[in-house]
């Protein structure tokens, strides 16, 4: 039976699933796998907006939403060391946020669900690159809508690079030898359209449905991101080949580890290395070997009917079909022996364990919440308005979930890269004991509890405002809120305590022309959050943290009469001020 399928099967008669049992031999029409293009910094101009695409090759075009284009975005490339800029322009018809997972900034530059872009609006966010070379990703993740947006096709990957990486021989042209491969899953109506529900019928690379792709005969990289809902994929080759783990979530690992499956989950990404070199004119395809997953792993459930039902469910299909082409020019030919030389955290410095739960929903009563499929952590669903935990800034600790669930979670945190110290008391695998963000919690088994603990250190970004999140990466489970939060505080410092009234400032010059200049009558203050709204009220632009030395760019702005409200760092407190845009500039 031919697995690799175009259009959700549900929709065949049955008389057609029968007979194609029997058409094995059955060419498959691929379509080529598209590479999104490359931006590279340290300036990004993003524009969100819904629009069409043409994902299944005929017939109607799928309403999507894309980042500078139709579905998905560009990836981003980065430095370690730069600081880079965005302007995000949301022209979506809702609001959204855009996240950048995996990286270590401040909160109000996180893009979680407190760090809103009204339709209409720009949003500024801005930060050094710390993050080691690694592949990272940005998503909307505007609480309750995170599944719809990401499903429209909101997303991108970002490729930070660093000099330890560089210096490495390791393939890194992008699109020839070095190739993302966003892994999904969705499922369409009869009118070609997305249904927005957790596990898709049809596999999608990239947004290339039935996906090849001709590679050169050399050793290649793939950067491979699970951005599913909920599906995890057990990667591998249809000739069971070995390929070669060499990076995790956040970073290379010391060395490459050979395998033959990955069981990638939601939000994870995975680096590896394998060898086509002398293979020309052999064709090989990348599968989800998802038949034998345990039932408690996303995607390796049986579910014969009932909303949770989907053709890819329990069964193994492929992911990508490779052709095997000539080698470049000067093609890396050899698997490295040795990548990086991490320093990971060592338990003895923790300074406290935090315990978390997972828990099924069923049989909670307060509140009375959700259904029976749904889960919570520590007992309590996401309350916007309630931070569940204060990490003092500087602190290294040991996180432990406990897990009662029948089912597994991919836990994520934002602000920090963490190790892995323990999964249900073992050690973690060679390839996962590098920098990861997302860990997989397994399901209960055997009446035996789950307990994953890692390690992380808190540093850099305290704000007492702005919190990170955690959550399950299944956006189902964390849109009915699987979620919390957590403040990062600096404890050393005796701040002093915040004003009730937003510090006073002056805009100058008053009409402006191109740039607007704001100056605190305190000179030690500084902006915390600065946003200029139309004179009715509609806000245009939201400047976290803005450098005003230079000034504010306004020389888009139309004449007229706009306000700025800016909240302080110590205040965070928000006062207005009047200005107008002159009609002689
Ligand atoms: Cu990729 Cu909070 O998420
Ligand atoms: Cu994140
Ligand atoms: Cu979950």
């Amino acid at each position: 039976m031919n697995l690799f399928i175009s259009r959700p099967m549900r929709f065949l008669p049955l008389a057609y699933l029968l007979a194609c049992t029997a058409c094995q031999a059955q060419t498959v029409s691929y379509n080529t796998l598209w590479i999104p293009d490359t931006l590279r910094g340290p300036d990004f101009n993003l524009v969100m907006k819904d629009t069409f695409s043409q994902i299944i090759p005929s017939g109607n075009q799928t309403i999507t939403a894309g980042i500078n284009g139709k579905f998905w975005g560009p990836t981003l490339i980065m430095y370690k060391g730069e600081t880079v800029h965005f302007n995000i322009k949301n022209q979506l018809n809702d609001s959204t946020t855009l996240h950048w997972h995996g990286f270590h900034l401040p909160a109000v530059m996180d893009g979680g669900p407190h760090q809103i872009i009204p339709p209409g609006t720009t949003w500024k966010p801005y930060w050094t690159v710390t993050n080691k070379a690694a592949t990272y990703w940005y998503h909307p993740h505007l609480h309750e809508m995170t599944e719809a947006q990401i499903t429209k096709g909101l997303g991108g990957l970002i490729i930070v690079r660093d000099d330890e990486e560089s210096a490495l021989p390791l393939p890194r042209t992008y699109g020839v030898d070095d190739i993302p491969l966003v892994l999904t899953d969705r499922d369409f109506n009869s009118a070609n359209q997305f249904v927005e529900v957790p596990y898709g019928d049809s596999m999608m690379v990239n947004g290339t449905l039935r996906a090849q792709h001709t590679a050169p005969a050399q050793v290649l990289r793939f950067r491979i991101l699970n951005g599913a809902i909920e599906r995890s994929y057990n990667i591998g080759f249809s000739d069971n080949r070995t390929f070669y783990v060499i990076g995790s979530d956040g970073g290379l690992l010391n060395a490459p580890v050979a395998l033959t499956r990955y069981l990638l989950h939601a939000g994870e990404r995975v680096e590896i290395l394998v060898n086509f070199s002398g293979q020309s004119g052999q064709t090989v395809d990348m599968k989800a070997f998802n038949s034998t997953l345990s039932n408690f792993i996303a995607g390796g459930e049986s579910f014969p009917g009932g909303p949770f039902a989907n053709y890819l469910g329990k069964k193994d299909f492929t992911m990508v079909h490779f052709k095997i082409g000539a080698a470049t020019a000067q093609p890396v030919t050899a698997i490295p022996t040795t990548l990086a030389n991490n320093v990971l955290l060592n338990a003895a410095d923790a300074v406290l364990t935090r315990k978390l739960t997972i828990s099924d929903s069923a049989g909670v009563t307060n509140p009375p919440i959700l259904g029976p499929n749904a889960f919570i952590i520590n007992h309590k669903l996401f309350d916007f308005n309630y931070n569940n935990y204060t990490v003092p800034l500087g602190n290294t600790e040991i996180w432990e979930i406990t897990s009662t669930s029948v089912f597994g979670h991919p836990f994520h945190i934002h602000d920090v890269e963490f190790n892995i110290l323990s999964v249900n008391g073992a050690a973690p695998t060679a390839a996962q004991a590098g920098w990861k963000d997302v860990v997989f919690v397994p399901g209960r088994t055997n009446g035996q509890n789950s307990v994953v603990k890692f390690i992380a250190k808190f540093e850099d970004y305290a704000d007492t405002l702005h919190p990170f999140m955690y959550h399950c990466h299944i956006s189902l489970h964390e849109d009915e809120g699987m979620m919390g939060q957590f403040i990062v505080k600096n404890t050393s410092t005796a701040t002093s305590e915040p004003g009730t009234a937003g510090a006073n400032f002056q805009l100058f010059p008053n009409p402006a022309a191109d740039r607007l200049y704001l100056r605190f009558d305190d000179p030690e203050l500084q902006a915390y959050y600065v946003r200029i709204c139309d004179a009715a009220g509609r806000t245009l632009l939201m400047l976290p943290q803005p450098d005003l030395h230079e000034g504010i760019d306004v020389s888009k702005f139309k004449p007229g009469v706009y306000f700025l409200e800016c909240r302080d760092s110590q205040s965070k407190r928000a006062l207005s001020k009047r200005f107008v845009i002159g009609t002689s500039r």
